[in-house]
This record gives structure tokens, sequence and C-alpha cells, in this order.
């Protein structure tokens, strides 16, 4: 675990606090504020200690160059309301003079939105230059940017080489409980992942294959499983090319004794369209010129009965097309009935990825899982094994 809030002394310190505010936006507002609202405690806690804030994100991918419509300005109301209503000053840029100024005017209890990092290439390059012009903003550097953690920005990375650094109260959270799922899970332990392709989520399904008890595969990549295995999917979305990479991670799977579980009935239609005439049909009877767009009905009560026997379930991907109904069947199941084990009290559900916290809200029960990762990349390179640099960077 990095270094945590409690081990810096805040009193009278200016906190550059390095928070993702990159937000989903529909029609000029911010359309799911779950990030806003979870970085808020870390901010109340900064302030309540008498420290300022000096607010630090990217939005969007500029690329190095100031796009007006990828400003964070838009970001500094719905901040303040996250807040509870603490008023939340802007500085037009994240370096220099304007950032500068704004800054030094800031009291304790003072919180600070700078420009968009990602109008300046330094950022994304890791820059020390940059590095250094946004440590002059502040005495300390606390990252509350887990769903960042992957990218070894300015921001994420450089800036802890330079100031005394901790992980915020978000980071924190996301980490012990990624940690609680994969590191010291009480078992038996299942990882459901769905999506479309296989060949995105080959490391991912490595290496849960060697951790998890159970691995549920869902979505189109299941179909990319079953050709792999001889079974005629129609006109299912399939990467026929990903085969041997199915097989393979198969024949690892049951070397680490892991059991994995594929559909055994599907629902197929013609047409991924709303209203689509869809059939239930046993997964070795797909007709030639269907699609399988969801897990039948028979496998997703038998998905459910398994998470009955479970302690831990990690979960990442839809198992079906559930944007469009009658799709989203199978997933809205096994999601209620997830919800359901957990809030009896046997089972851990920690889910992530932004599709999938979307297919958890369709189903009712983002609220009851026991705990729903702000990051998609992140989380999935977490999942992988991988080292995120921005939690590196703080001595985790
Ligand atoms: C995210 O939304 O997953 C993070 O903010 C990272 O964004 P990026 O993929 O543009 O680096």
């Amino acid at each position: 675990m990095p270094r945590s809030l409690d081990g810096l002394a805040l009193a009278g310190k200016r906190v550059l606090l390095r928070g993702d505010l990159n937000v989903p936006m529909k029609d000029g507002a911010v359309a799911d504020t779950a990030r806003l609202d979870r970085l808020a405690p870390t901010v109340e806690e900064i302030c309540a200690k008498g420290a300022s804030v000096v607010l630090l994100s990217h939005f969007g991918r500029p690329g190095g160059e100031r796009v007006p419509a990828l400003s964070l300005r838009a970001l500094a109301g719905p901040l303040s309301r996250a807040l509870g209503g603490r008023r939340v000053g802007f500085a037009e840029d994240c370096i220099g003079p304007l950032a500068e100024q704004a800054a030094a005017g800031l009291g304790p209890g003072g919180v600070l939105l700078l420009e968009n990092l990602r109008f300046h290439p330094g950022e994304e390059a890791d820059d020390p230059g940059f590095a250094a012009a946004l440590a002059a903003l502040g005495d300390v550097y606390v990252n509350d940017a887990f769903s960042a953690a992957h990218r070894a920005h300015a921001s994420t990375s450089g800036l802890a080489r330079l100031l005394p650094a901790a992980a915020g109260r978000l980071m924190e959270a996301e980490l012990a409980a990624l940690e609680s799922a994969l590191a010291t899970p009480d078992r038996p332990l299942a990882a459901i992942v769905g999506g479309a392709k296989i060949s995105t989520k080959l490391d991912l399904l490595g290496n849960l294959a060697g951790r998890v008890d159970t691995l549920v595969i869902g979505g189109a990549m299941a179909n990319t499983v079953l050709h792999a295995l001889g079974t005629d999917v129609g006109a299912s979305l399939c990467e026929r090319g990903m085969a041997g990479a199915a097989r393979a991670l198969l024949a690892a799977a049951d070397e680490a004794g892991c059991e994995v579980a594929l559909p055994s009935d599907v629902v197929v239609a013609r047409a991924l369209e709303a209203g689509a005439p869809a059939e239930t049909v046993p997964v070795a009877a797909v007709p030639r010129d269907a699609m399988i767009l969801d897990l039948g009905p028979a496998t997703a009560n038998a998905l459910a009965a398994r998470l009955a026997a479970c302690r831990t379930l990690v979960w990442n991907g839809p198992l079906g097309a559930f944007e469009m109904p009658p799709f989203d069947a199978a997933t809205v199941a096994v999601a209620r009935r997830a919800a359901a084990l957990t809030k009896a009290g046997s089972l851990r559900s920690i889910a992530g990825g932004g599709d999938t916290v979307a297919a958890l809200s369709h189903a009712g029960v983002a609220d009851d899982f026991s705990y729903l990762s702000t990051a998609g990349g992140a989380f999935l390179e977490w999942l992988e094994g991988r080292t995120l640099p921005g939690v590196a960077a703080l001595g985790g």
C-alpha cells in the first residue's frame, strides 16, 4: 500500500491533488458524477486539516493542445456541488503565471481547479520541466486518481519524485478493494469477464485463470472460445484468428485448477435491433444466419447457482448485448443474484469498467455491490497483474 494522507503534515500547506475529473458529458452536463462524488471526501479532509487544494486533472484527449471543448472550466460548478457548495476557483492554465497567481491567493480550505493538464504535451510525456512547473504550485502531492494510475504522466508519476507524496482516500479504497478481491480473497473466488473481444482481454483472462477458482466467460468473447472448441457460432461476432490463443487459455486454466464456465444455451437473433425476434437455443444449435446476443436462461441460472457457493466475485464486462433488451436478461439476472448474495452477507462483490458499471446500474443494483471501481483501464491493468505507474510512484 502506498503512503497515506495520515503520514503528511497538512496544516497551512498547499496540496497538489491529482484527481480524475475525466467524467462523461452529455449535452454540456456531467452525465455521471461518480468520480466527483468519490473524490470529494479527500478534498474535504485536506481542507478540514487546514490546507488548501490545487486540483489537477486531465479531461479527454486533447493531444497536447488547447482544445476549448475540453476545458475543465465546465467541471468547476459540478465539483463545487459535489463538495456541498464549497467555492471552487478556476485558473485558465495549469502552469505558469496564471496558475501561480491563483494558487498563491488560496487560504486554508480554499480549492482551485486548474485547466486541463493535457493541453500541454509535457503532461503525457512525463516531461521533467513540466512536472517541475506543476510542483512549483504546491508543497505536497496527493494522488487520488486511481483511474488514471495506469498512465506514467507528469501528474501521476513525475510529481511524486519532486514533492512529499501520498495516496488520497479514493486511491486507498480502490487498492484495498482490489487487494481484498485478488490478493487475499475469501474463497471460492469467481471472476466474470465479458465484453466483445477476447483479443483485448487475453492478459486479463490469463492472469485470472491462474488466481481464481471459477472463470466465467461471457459476452461475444465467449463466442470465440466456443468456436475454438469446435462449436458453430453462426453469424456471431467471433475472432476466428484468436482460436489458438483461446485454446491455450483453457489449457492454462485447466493446469491451474481453474474451472472455466461457458454457456450451455444462448439467445440468438438475426439482427441486433430493438424488437428483433429472439429465440433461445442450445449452444450446439446456433442457426447459420443467427447471432448469439446473450447467454440463455439455463446458463444464467447455473451461474447464479455457482455464485451462491462463492465468497468473492470480481466482475468486468457484460454477459450480453445489455444495451438492447431483451439481450440484457442474463446480465440483469446474474447481477441481481450477485447483489442479493452480497446483501445477505455471503458474497463480496467487486466490479469495475465503464460498461460493467452501466450494466449494473441498468440492473438497478449498482449500490448493492460491495465495491464499484471508478476506473476502467486502470482496473483492467491491475487485474492483469501489471504494476500501475501512478501507484508505484507513491511507493505502493
Ligand atoms: C479513464 O477515463 O479511464 C481515465 O481518466 C484515463 O483516461 P485516458 O484513457 O484518456 O488516459
